[in-house]
């Protein structure tokens, strides 16, 4: 599992503005989000692992009250300045240990955060306290066996493999989640939108928000942003590609 440390350090000082969804993007998410969730509403909802709130207040304008748990302080603290939503609060914690009554959300969704989670096994048990029976759980994760093509990873030398090195099988997570109460509703590619032009794209991964720059060498990083920076002089506002991310549904049995 990778090391969260880093959001404390330094990372969360840039991951606003690395790491920024455009509208389309968070759009194409809340859609799916709809067609998974719950009918009833409002929903309670629980963003595990909210980091600086990418989602947080969407899913509040969408479902309902929402609570962003979070264990980096900092990263909290960007959340909070980002936006105050009165159906939005965020709170320290982690997914083995959330700070909420038992069967006290209608769903919970984990983004990007299921990788940096440390014992997954008491994680997905504690997802199930937290969560009321029939409710569900969004994992959007990196599978070591289910790699979406990533175009700026390409970029880079052994890029996609040293990416898919922080992640561990789709069937491994399926079987913590099941041993833990959740039973599977499917496993599904989202296609996220473009995040722009390439120009803005290689602006962005300057900023080194992903955690797989911390697995590259120093030869790794210099040989891929000359290729990025080859690209984006060849045509800098050719449109990055759609991406196609995974995302695992669970059910609370
Ligand atoms: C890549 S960021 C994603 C943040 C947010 N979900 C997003 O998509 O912007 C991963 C987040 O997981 C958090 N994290 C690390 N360990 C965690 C744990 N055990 N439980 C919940 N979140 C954790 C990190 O502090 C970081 O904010």
């Amino acid at each position: 599992m990778v090391k969260f440390a880093d959001y404390e350090a330094e990372r969360f000082q840039n991951y606003v503005q690395g790491r920024a969804l455009t509208r389309q993007q968070l759009e194409t998410w809340i859609g799916v989000f709809r067609s998974l969730l719950p009918a009833g509403r409002p929903l309670v909802g629980l963003d595990v692992g909210s980091g600086t709130g990418r989602y947080t207040p969407a899913l509040a304008d969408a479902f309902g009250p929402v609570t962003g748990i979070e264990p980096a302080r900092r990263m909290r603290e960007q959340a909070e300045a980002q936006s105050q939503h009165p159906d939005v609060r965020y709170l320290a914690g982690s997914a083995e240990d959330l700070p909420v009554e038992r069967g006290s959300a209608d769903y919970a969704v984990l983004m990007v955060a299921w990788h940096h989670v440390q014992d997954q096994p008491r994680a997905a048990r504690e997802l199930a306290r937290a969560v009321k029976p029939g409710g569900r759980l969004l994992v959007h994760s990196g599978f070591s066996d289910h790699m979406p093509r990533i175009w700026w990873l390409e970029q880079f030398p052994r890029g996609p493999e040293v990416d898919a090195s922080m992640f561990r099988p789709l069937h491994e997570a399926v079987e913590i989640f099941v041993a833990a109460g959740w039973r599977v509703v499917g496993y599904q590619t989202v296609e996220e939108p473009s995040s722009g032009t390439r120009a803005e794209l290689l602006e962005q991964l300057r900023l080194r928000t992903h955690s797989v720059f911390s697995l590259f060498t120093a030869d790794e990083i210099d040989a891929g942003f000359r290729r990025l920076e080859e690209l984006v002089a060849a045509d800098p506002t050719a449109p990055v590609p759609s991406q196609h991310l995974p995302l695992l549904t669970l059910e609370r049995r």
